[in-house]
């Protein structure tokens, strides 16, 4: 395992994006906190639900287009950023069986990519399988080079950075590649407003506690006081930036304290701090985003539905 990012390094990132987001106006978090153990196993639960369409979709499409993928690529190795879930894996994985030489999983925690990387490493004899820990914001020129490379970004992750981090990541991406290398791209689509705030608003309440889980991690790892139960799941779609906004809002005037900052925080009762935007796409936007970073798109499929969009783009 390559460790770019360790545990240290996390712990002071959390650190700082804690004291900068609860000391802002508005208050916000960054999403990258919702998945430890507990955030991880409640994103599978969302994935699973009837209203959280993009998994479905995006599968739908990888499941038809992985040899056009595997054709068009010819990839000798395939890079896939954030720990996806292994089925999407497989899909490309068996698509690309005949080019394929090694497999490179980046993700920012080290627990959970040495399991997968072990299950796939035993179904896959033959193929190099190297996990790399790292974040994807600021380590991609230290992932391994080498010719036809295909890079996945999947699940529509793109989604959770605002505009100028988008073009920060891709940038830098291109950055990194050579002729011969693609990016393979997973985003959400605009759609109708109400399937939208229904995919981040679950009748279940599964998507509640996934959001809610970031205090449940500040408290475990700054040793905050947050009464979880005292913060209610918001989800709304904004129009102007087309992205949707998950924000946790106080049900009272409140104290929270952040011991391990020295850090008392005060929320007003009504008050919504923002805790995740995830954009949707149309195609237009992405190529003019990808164009911006100095790449071409080479396939763009949808599921039937239109749903959802898996992007072949190439510097
Ligand atoms: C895994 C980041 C793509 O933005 O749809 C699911 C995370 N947040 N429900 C998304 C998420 C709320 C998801 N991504």
């Amino acid at each position: 395992m390559d460790r770019f990012l360790t545990a240290d390094d996390l712990a002071k990132t959390l650190r700082r994006d804690v004291r900068e987001g609860l000391g802002g106006t508005p208050k916000t978090l960054p999403p990258k906190w919702f998945y430890d153990e507990r955030g991880s196993a409640l994103f599978e639960e969302i994935t699973a639900l009837e209203e959280y369409y993009p998994t479905r979709r995006e599968r739908e499409i990888l499941t038809a287009r992985a040899p056009e993928v595997a054709a068009a690529t010819g990839a000798r190795t395939l890079v896939e950023l954030g720990a996806g879930s292994g089925e999407k894996t497989r899909l490309l994985l068996n698509a690309l069986r005949g080019t394929l030489r090694s497999y490179v999983p980046v993700d920012v925690s080290g627990d959970f990519l040495e399991e997968a990387a072990a299950g796939i490493a035993a179904d896959h004899p033959g193929l190099a399988v190297r996990t790399v820990v790292a974040d994807y914001e600021q380590h991609l020129h230290l992932l391994p080079s080498g010719e036809r490379r295909l890079i996945a970004f999947l699940g529509g992750t793109i989604g959770n950075l605002p505009p100028a981090g988008r073009a920060g990541f891709l940038g830098g991406l291109r950055a990194t590649m050579a002729d011969g290398d693609f990016l393979l791209l997973g985003a959400d689509l605009v759609k109708d407003e109400q399937r939208l705030v229904r995919a981040y608003d679950d009748a279940a309440g599964v998507t509640a506690e996934f959001n809610r889980n970031v205090l449940r991690v500040i408290n475990r790892d700054l040793g905050a006081d947050f009464d979880v139960e005292a913060f209610e799941h918001v989800a709304r779609w904004n129009p102007e930036e087309e992205w949707i906004e998950m924000r946790l809002r106080s049900v009272r005037d409140q104290t929270v304290r952040v011991a391990g900052l020295d850090l008392d925080v005060a929320f007003a009762a009504g008050e919504e701090m923002r805790t995740e935007v995830s954009a949707k796409f149309r195609r237009e936007r992405l190529e003019s985003e990808l164009g911006s970073a100095g790449l071409a798109i080479t396939r763009f499929w949808t599921d039937e539905a239109g749903d959802f969009s898996l992007t072949l783009a190439r510097p």
